[in-house]
């Protein structure tokens, strides 16, 4: 395996020293932000005249050369992507090559490559983030009066809608689109000049390299720049959010699309069938979110465990942070889309929804409110509307079967008034605290919903 290094080696290394220690199948993922990272240090070599124009000039059509040819033309028997295009450039341009890595050391470059790398699926995900969000918002605008049960403990609890139900999602996504984007700024400033720990007594100017890569400055310690990586930490963590986050609206399609619930049919496009049950339509796609999602909370968990031991300076170790950082990116960017497939395309079963909420008990606590609201303590309240129901489920009725007869038997203390406010469509309806699923306050929910998601970023939640 052809190395950068060897010159200070007698023999060369055991074969399985080369395999374990490889990492070209991963980084080589990154390989177009170690050649920008190249660039910009190849020109501010040439700029300080630490090498010449002309050399720098040499190098930089190489490098670009290289990226023009892609991935393939690299030779992958080799250490790592640095080590690949290092090779490249010197069948291309020849010994001069071996300038570029002046004042450079794999230590600082692998570090600018990985922030750099970052920085970009950043962007996507906060595209897919927001893509996803606006057919939640179309879809809840479209559904904003669709009755459905609202759960606590998985039991009915109070009526809701099911655009109410949506828009509890859609800000879960907006607190990870503006978590991503404090990372994103965060994970923003340079390594590259830091060199193997120490910096270098080249006359490097690292202002420059940080400003042509759009870093918001150099980090200030070169060991620390070396050191340092939270940043994966953080995107890793931010990773199992949004994993988690879908994760959970996956538990609800899984749910939801069965037949107990039914409240929602799959598209064809985004189920799979059963090799011996004909009948099935089987949500995949949703469970295999779920199911992944154990890996990137892992991914995370793994990457800590790595750096928890480890003390300043480069160590080998932190090479482990490229395939959970690959693996959680590419899961969440799949998973986001996935998601996005299933709802666009899902059939919502709006009345099996609404006659769900028939005879469910879900409109006591409208009940007690109204007594409250003519005087009686609400947890006297409570009570007589806990009598209520156990009345009720003596005489095998529901709320909506009570009148003025059985309710003067069961509790003679509530006016009749009160059987005004027993329908599940009613209560939603009372329902206008800022917030809140009713129609004043589902408008303006909507309206800062629509507000924000217009906006480029998510640096704002309300
Ligand atoms: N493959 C290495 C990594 O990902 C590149 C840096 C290697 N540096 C070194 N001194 N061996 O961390």
């Amino acid at each position: 395996m052809k190395k950068l290094w060897g010159g200070a080696f007698s023999e060369s290394t055991a074969d399985l020293v080369d395999r374990f220690g490889q990492s070209i199948k991963t980084d080589l993922h990154f390989w177009q932000e170690d050649l920008i990272g190249s660039v910009a240090h190849a020109r501010m070599l040439g700029e300080t005249g630490i090498i010449s124009k002309d050399e720098a000039k040499i190098l930089i059509d190489g490098l670009e050369k290289i990226h023009e040819e892609g991935p393939r033309a690299l030779d992958i028997d080799v250490e790592d992507v640095h080590t690949a295009i290092e090779l490249r450039l010197k069948e291309i341009v020849g010994d001069v090559a071996g300038k570029l890595h002046t004042a450079r050391s794999r230590n600082d470059q692998v570090a600018t490559a990985a922030r750099l790398f970052l920085h970009n699926e950043l962007l996507i995900v906060l595209d897919l983030i927001k893509s996803l969000q606006g057919v939640l918002l179309e879809q809840a605008t479209a559904h904003k009066g669709a009755l459905m049960p609202g759960y606590t403990h998985q039991q009915h609890a109070q009526p809701i809608t099911l655009g109410f139900h949506l828009m509890g999602h859609f800000w879960g996504l907006q607190r990870n689109g503006w978590r991503a984007e404090r990372l994103f700024e965060l994970a923003n400033y340079s390594p590259l000049g830091a060199a193997a720990l120490a910096g270098t007594g080249f006359p490097i100017d690292r202002h420059m390299t940080a400003q042509e890569l759009g870093f918001t400055a150099p980090i200030p310690n070169a060991l620390d720049a070396t050191s340092d990586r939270s940043f994966i930490l953080d995107a890793l963590h931010v990773c199992a959010l949004i994993m988690i986050d879908l994760s959970r609206i996956s538990q609800e399609l899984v749910l939801w699309s069965g037949r107990e619930f039914g409240f929602i049919k799959l598209h064809d496009s985004v189920t799979t069938g059963s090799s011996i049950m004909p009948q099935k339509r089987n949500p995949d796609m949703a469970e295999l979110i779920r199911g992944r999602t154990g890996r990137v909370i892992a991914n995370w968990v793994t990457m800590a465990t790595v750096m928890k031991g480890l003390p300043l300076g480069y160590n080998r170790d932190t090479q482990e942070d490229k395939p959970p950082l690959f693996d959680s990116l590419g899961k969440i960017k799949d998973s986001l889309q996935l998601i996005q497939l299933q709802l666009e395309s899902c059939e919502w079963q709006l009345q099996t929804m609404a006659n769900s909420t028939r005879g469910d008990f879900s409109t006591a606590t409208d009940l007690a409110d109204f007594l409250a609201a003519s005087g009686m303590p609400f947890r006297e309240a409570h009570e007589v509307v806990g009598k209520v129901v156990i009345g009720c489920n003596e005489r095998g009725i529901t709320l909506e079967d009570l009148n003025e007869s059985n309710l003067k038997e069961i509790a003679p203390e509530i006016p009749s008034e009160a059987l005004n406010v027993l329908k599940p469509e009613d209560s939603v309806r009372r329902r206008e605290s800022y917030g809140g699923p009713g129609p004043k306050a589902m408008a303006t929910q909507l309206a800062l919903a629509a507000e924000l998601h217009a906006e480029r970023g998510f640096l704002k939640i309300a």
